[in-house]
């Protein structure tokens, strides 16, 4: 019944942090469009609407989509008036800001600078491998999965890796502030690492502007600080701050989903220890049927009709990229992991339109890398049934905490 999914959907849930799938799937048949009273949010479940939502930015805005439904408390305002208390990033924006953005990280994560990290990318893969293959047995997650990115993220923006610790807990921390739903303390604590990370960027960013390098912060420096950014300081700052969640769990997702994919269809993963060339349409499907950002939000600027619903001016929306994944009408037998499948590209979870992923490239990149040198150095890599699995209790991310792995230790490669 259509009033039972509106009441049972709850992305929190332990069963649906488990497995979402049949439910999205009723979702689509029974009640494509609706809205949540839970998290007051309209949940877009069909492949086509979730296109027509993201292809339309003037109906179905980005501006503060992460943002805090509620004013914050005094005392976290107090604290967040101490640098910028509004937060601007390309995500969360719509043209013409967006399009000004766009343009500046585009020439940052262009696919020439992206090719160019393939050397760094295999050395970093190796030496976190190395750390831990004697022991013939790993949490895949913890000490592989974790790192890569966010040591890559840091590369990319131009800070030393041992920084990479403090950024993400800040990044958290920003996360926790965004959702206002933490205790008031924790909120405040959150508050003072968000203008810790936004000084710890202006710092850098001075750094920048006084001996430039070949970084990406170099290219966020604004104009009015000597730099070529056709961008505001709040939005440098706020920009490069967004990195660090955007590029970073976001791909531990995908390497940590995209090996569960593997454990649970042995015959593939033997398809793909045989033909690694096979891992590039590989990825495309893990991201199709595991995506690591379930979905995401649009406000709505003007009263519509989405999915034949009447929807009013200011409603939020939830575009559930993994349900229109799965879409029986865009996928055949959407619910079978085929590494071969011709159209696997055609996925969500990069979005679509002019908010597609612009770091997709470094994230393809890095999953058929970290699969190339898991799957080489690491023989009848497989499963280590004695640890428990857990998965991660996010709203709006997909992926293991943990996740263990062994291999036979007699052949090291
Ligand atoms: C598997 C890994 C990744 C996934 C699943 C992912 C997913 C996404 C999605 C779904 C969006 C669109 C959001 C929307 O429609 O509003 C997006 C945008 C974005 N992503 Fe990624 N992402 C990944 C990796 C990365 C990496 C590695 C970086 C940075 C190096 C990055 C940076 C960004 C940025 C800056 C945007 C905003 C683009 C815009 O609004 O124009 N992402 N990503």
């Amino acid at each position: 019944m259509a009033s039972e999914i509106t009441q049972q959907f709850n992305p929190m849930a332990p069963e649906q942090l488990e497995d979402p799938y049949p439910l999205y799937a009723r979702m689509r048949r029974e009640l494509p469009v609706f809205h949540s009273s839970m998290f007051d949010l309209w949940v877009v479940s069909r492949y086509s609407d979730i296109a027509e939502v993201e292809k339309d930015p003037s109906r179905f805005s980005s501006a503060g989509a992460l943002d805090a439904r509620s004013e914050p408390h005094p005392e976290v305002l107090r604290v967040l008036q101490q640098g910028y208390a509004k937060f601007v990033s390309l995500v969360q924006s719509d043209p013409p800001d967006h399009t000004r953005t766009r343009a500046v990280f585009g020439k940052a994560l262009s696919a020439h600078r992206i090719a160019a990290m393939e050397p760094e990318i295999r050395a970093t893969a190796d030496a976190l491998i190395d750390g831990f293959i004697q022991e013939g047995r790993a949490d895949l997650i913890q000490q592989f999965a974790y790192a890569l990115p966010g040591y890559l993220i840091c590369d990319l923006l131009g800070v030393p890796r041992s920084d990479m610790e403090q950024l993400k807990r800040w990044s958290d921390e920003k996360t926790l502030l965004m959702s206002a739903t933490a205790p008031l303390e924790q909120q405040v604590q959150a508050a003072h690492g968000f203008i810790a990370m936004q000084r710890y960027f202006i710092e850098k960013l001075e750094e920048r502007s006084k001996s430039p390098r070949e970084d990406l912060l170099t290219l966020l420096v604004p104009q009015s600080m000597g730099g070529s950014a056709p961008l505001s300081h709040q939005e440098a700052v706020c920009n490069a701050m967004d990195l660090m969640a955007a590029g970073h769990e976001t791909t531990t997702g995908l390497i940590g989903n995209g090996m569960g994919l593997l454990f649970r269809h042995p015959e593939q993963f033997q398809a793909l220890r045989v033909a690694p060339e096979l891992l590039p349409n590989a990825i495309e499907e893990m991201l199709r049927m595991e995506a690591p950002i379930v979905g995401f939000f649009r406000t709505v600027t003007t009263d519509t009709q989405l999915g034949g619903v009447s929807i009013p001016k200011g409603a939020r929306l939830f575009i559930l990229y993994a349900s229109g994944n799965r879409d029986e009408t865009q996928f055949s037998e959407p619910e079978r992991f085929d590494i071969h499948r011709a159209d696997a590209k055609k996925h969500l979870a990069f979005g679509k339109g002019i908010h597609f992923c612009v770091g997709a490239p470094l994230a393809k990149l890095e999953g058929r890398i970290a699969f190339e040198h898991l799957l080489r150095r690491l023989p009848n890599l497989r499963l280590h049934t004695d640890e428990a699995i857990v998965r991660r209790p996010y709203f709006m991310l997909r992926g293991f905490e943990h996740l263990p792995i062994t291999w036979d230790l007699s052949a090291e490669g």
